[in-house]
């Protein structure tokens, strides 16, 4: 269930000498905002019902468009980061008649006793915050300072799923439940999924620490990797980083350059509309670049999935994505490195953001690489072949020494 969102009127005493609401009101109207939003779950003495108290340790505020008196703003409010002591809730404000964006607001809390030492968030305020929940078949864990939901089935040797944007774990749902003989590993990347999205510190490097931190979580040292696409950039990183712990290499629909200049300029560009409008203004865009004619006229079914999945992306984390794979580094330096690591690079026939020829060219430049091209399929293989998929998952798999 979504959290309530809260209106609340502009009145004339908010305002400064130019009718504008001022920053003081602004605050306080944040403030009432999630006050009034416990009145309505678990009651505003949720807190002191465990002797806690949330103590504000840190407020950012960005403010978009003047607000004026008679104005009824829309509050809207979302925890981005769950510690054991700590949380962050981020709030956005919209005027109500022509929604347009007033202000955002990053607020960051820990939870003390009346000895002001900090202690744990209650359960029942956690509970009704975290429609983020990690779902059934999966766990949370906090590595390297954010809270990720990570799926893990099977025993035997381990195979990490690395998803791309904007997307989440739920891609590779047909290999979870069939690759039987491995130990899948499947998180949704920190800003997506149910995954914490905090709305800074995002980076391919940032990507690779979480999932290296992961691992080390679960007790697992040596893995084959298998990115899709952003995954893919993610997982060059690791590979630079960690290689003793790589036994194997998926790329899927990925690529090894960086972005040109045009690119880079493309993703500040694509960013604007999430930022205004939230992840639902980029879904319809989206649709076209992921899944390709076959599955668009064949399986509507998976293209409600799709627009669901990016609908459901947090802005910070669609934001942050951008902005990581804009500033990501060069890999194709890296593809001669690979010589004696098995290797696999699996491509969607339709897909558009990399074309197969563009698949060949690295297989190519990869030492020893196998290409698969799955026909059908455009940008999300899995999704949208998933038996050829994973069939040719398990073949590579299985001839890993
Ligand atoms: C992805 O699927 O991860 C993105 O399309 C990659 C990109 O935009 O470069």
């Amino acid at each position: 269930m979504a959290l309530p969102e809260i209106d609340l009127p502009v009145y004339p005493d908010e305002c400064d000498a130019y009718g504008h609401l001022n920053q003081a009101s602004f605050l306080s109207l944040f403030e009432r905002a999630r006050w009034e939003m416990l009145m309505r779950g678990p009651g505003w003495d949720v807190f002191s019902r465990s002797g806690a108290w949330p103590a504000v340790r840190k407020t950012v505020i960005d403010y978009h468009a003047a607000a004026f008196p008679g104005d009824v703003l829309r509050f809207q409010q979302a925890l981005t980061h769950h510690g054991r002591t700590s949380f962050t809730m981020r709030q956005t404000a919209r005027r109500v008649r022509d929604d347009t964006l007033i202000a955002t607001a990053e607020f960051v809390f820990v939870c003390v006793n009346r000895d002001g030492r900090p202690i744990a968030v209650p359960r029942e305020f956690s509970d009704f915050m975290s429609p983020r929940k990690a779902g059934a078949d999966a766990q949370r864990l906090t590595v390297n300072g954010v809270n990720l939901a990570v799926e893990v089935r099977g025993e035997g040797p381990s195979v990490l799923f690395i998803h791309g944007y904007p997307m989440d774990r739920s891609i590779w749902a047909h290999p979870m439940a069939m690759l039987d003989g491995f130990r899948r590993i499947a998180p949704d990347l920190r800003g997506m999924g149910q995954s914490d999205a905090p709305d800074l510190g995002y980076s391919i490097e940032t990507y690779a620490g979480d999932l290296a931190a992961l691992l080390d979580a679960l007790g697992v040292d040596e893995v084959v990797l298998c990115g899709l696409s952003m995954g893919g950039y993610i997982a060059f990183e690791f590979l630079r980083r960690w290689r003793r712990r790589v036994r194997g290499l998926v790329l899927m629909d990925t690529r090894a350059e960086a972005d040109s200049p045009e690119g880079k300029r493309a993703r500040d560009t694509a960013a604007a509309p999430a930022r205004e409008g939230g992840a639902s203004a980029i879904a319809d865009s989206m649709i076209p670049k992921l899944v390709g004619p076959s599955t668009r006229t064949e399986e509507p079914e998976i293209v409600e999935q799709v627009r669901a999945m990016v609908a459901a992306t947090p802005v910070p984390g669609i934001v942050g994505a951008l902005g990581a794979m804009r500033d990501r580094p060069d890999s194709t330096a890296d593809l001669a490195d690979l010589d004696g690591l098995p290797t696999l690079i699996l491509v969607g026939e339709e897909d558009e953001v990399i074309p197969p020829a563009r698949a060949r060219a690295m297989a190519e430049a990869i030492p020893g690489a196998r290409l698969v091209v799955i026909p059908g399929a455009a940008h999300i293989p899995p999704l949208e072949r998933p038996t050829a998929t994973t069939h040719a998952l398990l073949e590579f798999l299985r001839a890993i020494p």
